[in-house]
């Protein structure tokens, strides 16, 4: 039942054990099956970095990123996924599927989905970077590695089946995961058995269609007869078929199919190309980057492993006695951080520029927190392109997306979290050649030009935004349109937004623009009831004071706070729409990142922050398995306690993150759970849109980073680290040998390679705690 990966890695941690770790060695470590049930909902496949080719088998159970590991069926293999996302099943078009037909008759064979679907021979799964294979129980082995824009897959037959007289079949279904498909077109030349075609499809979080193109040709033996099928039947005339959606927009199942001449080694190659610009250009693709398939395999599978180990190369872990767990779950979070946003650069059909195009953006909302930031440190050049894809979707689009997906815009969850992006990369001097005015022009058309349709771009509200300083309870926006809800969530998130373009401003010497947009990021202030307590089963838990929905004159509305939260019921855009998104009250009640300091003063100083933060993590509120969380895991730094933050990720970590299968606490979201854990063990977690890491002890005696622009080396080093967590408090800290009184650090500690050294001890000590030593918050008088 245990996949062959974790075999493959208790194998290599022997010599781990035994010798500190070395510079680029977190390959092996790497287990993609991680997430793979329980809801993490990762891709499990083979991909290069940022790769638009993912190849895995696709299942009819948790199949949101193709494959999962909860004993479903496999329903075909398939070349283009998303990785860890919500929702519905993403992408996953036109599936491949290889049998025997039954005496070697074509009718025999199984078509629909329904009818063809077959278990995986359990342990049988081979997940690793640039590969993924498993058998299927006919006995057939599905082996598949990738390209950039080509998958290659090897369909080995069994010989007791019959496979060295019949013919195996392998068949094409113009469909995707959850069967979107509009309309379809596949030829299928009789001659070469080539495949070509395309499909328009629904964006599986998001607005309007897209049509995406394939080539696939046969390699290992010469064509026996070619055809389509269409429902449960098949012919080898015609050669081509065009679907679309009839009746009551019934799905139709079809597509084409090659059968082969028996091959001399019971083994057929297949590789497909994909494009996004059409079936000439995945032709191309296809024969570019794989021109002798049937040599390649092994090839790719490495050319994948050295891309990947050069990803990881910048980290280098000293365990110090942490467990293989951990290790694997770190270099697994970092491997996943990488997925996605996937390099669309030459495919995009929406307009013609020289800019690079990155896509699967799905959502800024998850990865503005965390996994941005950690591509930030760990691959600026490619960060520096997908802030440039920003920048460019603006151009062409007139805003930038908080969720994209498949060339579609996605629905827009919180604010205009892109501006957080853009800040972010900013304050870190990301890279000079980005357009910095350009950037301003991008972040001020989401606080100042309210679009028609605010669901998937732009922010609604902005009048009263504007006139009101908040967003109101049933706000009367006759201006533009959306899911007019989460007028809680929408004030605080535009408010942090506003403070980020602030800074863009500030920084590029627009004193009126800062100032005004400093004003703007106070009216979170605006919705807060000072007198407003929060009840559980009729019991006040004894806090007051937290924001509440306020109508348009003046008058407040009610939440519950515990509304939204774990205790009460899930709240989204469409289920049970509230005012706050997909968490409470309580916990937004901590999202003002830029002015922590305020916050506490409302909240009645350090000790009642803590208290709050206490009881939000130790109820049931808190919800470790959602994006907003986060923050609050490290918000004690603010209250000068930063081993408090250290306590509550020592609960975090082991409780809720593992190398297992459902070792992540919820849907990964491009990586951005995986981030999570990466800063959290790597000890400096990012205030993102500030040049903020607030310092907690690593979970390992020391991680070092090379910045790959820089050259330079930053080391996070542990003094007196025992891998049991005892010592897990700061007793004093030093910053190239210079004592370090605060608790956080700037990105300069990256780029400009220091080294942190954190003396350990058994207790709380007075290091963080004095006020000058806090991490920044901006307000009205400073
Ligand atoms: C394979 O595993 C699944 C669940 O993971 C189980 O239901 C099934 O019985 C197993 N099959 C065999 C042949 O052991
Ligand atoms: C295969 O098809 C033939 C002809 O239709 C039929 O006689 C035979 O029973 C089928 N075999 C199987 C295993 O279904
Ligand atoms: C192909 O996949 C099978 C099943 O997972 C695996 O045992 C085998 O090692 C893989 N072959 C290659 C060349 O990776
Ligand atoms: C296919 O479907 C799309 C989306 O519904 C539509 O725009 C397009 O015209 C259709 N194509 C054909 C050839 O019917
Ligand atoms: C899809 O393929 C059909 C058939 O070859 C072709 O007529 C159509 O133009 C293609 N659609 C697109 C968007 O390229
Ligand atoms: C994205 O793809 C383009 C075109 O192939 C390439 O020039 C660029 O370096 C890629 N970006 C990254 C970060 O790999
Ligand atoms: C960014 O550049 C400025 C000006 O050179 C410098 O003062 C600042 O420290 C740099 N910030 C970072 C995070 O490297
Ligand atoms: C509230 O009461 C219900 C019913 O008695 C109980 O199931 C639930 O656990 C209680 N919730 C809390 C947070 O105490
Ligand atoms: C404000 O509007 C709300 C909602 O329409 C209404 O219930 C309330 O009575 C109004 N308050 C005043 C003071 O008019």
């Amino acid at each position: 039942m245990r996949p062959r990966v974790e075999l493959l890695l208790s194998l290599n941690l022997v010599s781990v054990h035994a010798a500190p770790q070395k510079p680029g060695n977190g390959l092996s470590y790497i287990n993609p099956l991680i997430g793979t049930t329980n809801g993490g909902n990762v891709f499990a496949g083979a991909t290069l970095p940022y790769g638009l080719a993912k190849a895995s088998a696709d299942v009819d159970g948790q199949n949101t990123g193709g494959f999962g590991l909860d004993g479903s069926n496999v329903v075909g293999f398939s070349s283009v996924h998303d990785s860890g996302t919500g929702g519905n099943p993403s992408l996953g078009n036109f599936p491949l599927f290889p049998q025997i037909c039954p005496d070697d008759v074509l009718d025999n064979c199984s078509f629909r989905i329904g009818d063809r679907k077959l278990h995986y021979v359990n342990g049988s799964v081979d997940a690793r970077p640039g590969h993924f294979g498993l058998q299927l129980e006919s006995g057939v082995v599905a082996n598949m590695t990738v390209s950039q824009h080509a998958a290659l897959y090897r369909f080995t037959f069994p010989k007791e089946s019959g496979g060295s007289k019949s013919h195996p079949l392998i068949l094409l279904d113009l469909t995707d995961l959850w069967q979107s498909r509009q309309n379809a077109s596949i030829q299928v030349d009789d001659k070469s058995g080539r495949m070509t075609g395309n499909g328009t499809f629904l964006p599986s979080f998001g607005a309007g269609s897209y049509v995406m193109h394939f080539c696939v040709d046969f390699f290992g033996s010469s064509i026996y007869e070619t055809g389509v099928w269409v429902n449960n039947r098949a012919g080898t005339e015609p050669k081509e078929v065009f679907l679309t959606r009839g009746f009551n927009l019934f799905f139709l199942e079809g597509g084409g199919f090659v059968r082969l001449d028996p091959p001399s080694d019971g083994t057929a190659t297949v590789r497909m190309g994909i494009s996004y610009i059409s079936s000439q250009q995945a032709c191309q693709n296809a024969q570019r980057e794989i021109p002798s398939p049937l040599k390649a395999f092994d090839s790719l599978v490495s050319n994948a492993e050295k891309a990947w180990e050069e990803k990881l190369s910048p980290i280098s872990v000293k365990g110090g006695g942490a467990t293989d767990d951990l290790l694997t779950s770190f270099w697994s979070g970092v491997y996943r951080n990488m997925i996605s946003p996937q390099n669309y650069t030459g495919e995009n059909p929406l307009w013609h520029s020289d800019k690079p195009y990155f896509d699967s953006f799905y959502c800024i909302w998850d990865s503005f927190r965390v996994q941005h930031p950690l591509l930030t440190i760990l691959d600026p050049h490619a960060q520096t392109q997908m802030v440039e894809a920003l920048l460019d979707i603006y151009k062409h689009e007139g805003w930038m997306p908080d969720c994209r997906m498949s060339l579609c815009k996605g629905w827009t969850q919180g604010g205009s979290n892109a501006d957080v992006v853009i800040t972010d990369a900013f304050v870190k001097n990301l890279s000079s050649t980005i357009d910095w005015e350009l950037a301003l022009d991008a972040v001020m058309a989401d606080a100042e030009n309210e679009p028609l349709e605010w669901s998937y771009h732009g922010r609604g509200g902005l009048h009263s935004w504007k006139s009101l300083n908040y967003i109101p309870y049933l706000d009367f926006d006759p201006y533009g349109f959306g899911t007019n809800s989460r007028s809680i969530s929408r004030t605080l998130e535009y408010a942090y937004d506003d403070y980020c373009i602030s800074e863009l401003a500030g920084g590029l010497g627009r004193r009126d623009l800062q100032a005004k947009y400093q004003g703007r990021s106070m009216n979170w202030k605006n919705l807060w009831k000072a007198d407003q307590t929060s009840l559980i089963n009729g019991t006040d838990t004894g806090f007051k004071g937290f924001f509440q929905p306020k109508y348009l004159n003046g008058t407040w509305g009610f939440q519950d706070p515990i509304a939204c939260s774990a205790l009460a019921g899930f709240c989204s855009l469409t289920t049970n729409p509230s005012e706050t998104f997909e968490a409470s009250i309580w916990q937004y009640l901590f999202y003002v990142p830029h002015s922590v300091s305020s916050l506490i003063s409302l909240l009645g100083g350090d000790d009642a922050m803590i208290s709050r933060l206490d009881f939000f993590h130790t109820s049931g509120l808190a919800d470790i398995s959602n994006e907003p969380v986060f923050f609050t895991v490290f918000l004690y730094h603010y209250t000068g306690r930063p081993a408090l933050s250290t306590e509550r990720i020592h609960q975090y970590v082991p409780a809720s993150f593992n190398s297992s299968p459902g070792g992540l606490p919820g849907n990964d979201d491009s990586g951005a759970m995986g981030a999570f854990l990466v800063f959290s063990v790597m000890g400096l977690f990012p205030v993102a849109g500030q040049n903020v890491y607030l310092i907690s002890p690593p979970f390992v005696e020391g991680i070092s980073i090379r910045h790959p622009v820089t050259g330079k080396t930053a080391t996070v080093r542990n003094v007196g680290f025992d891998a049991s967590y005892k010592n897990v408090y700061v007793q004093s800290a030093r910053v190239n040998g210079k004592p370090w009184t605060r608790s956080w650090i700037g990105h300069e500690f990256f780029t400009e390679g220091w080294t942190l050294e954190l003396v350990l001890g058994a207790k709380e000590s007075k290091w963080g705690t004095e006020l000058k030593d806090r991490p920044p918050s901006w307000s009205v008088s400073s």
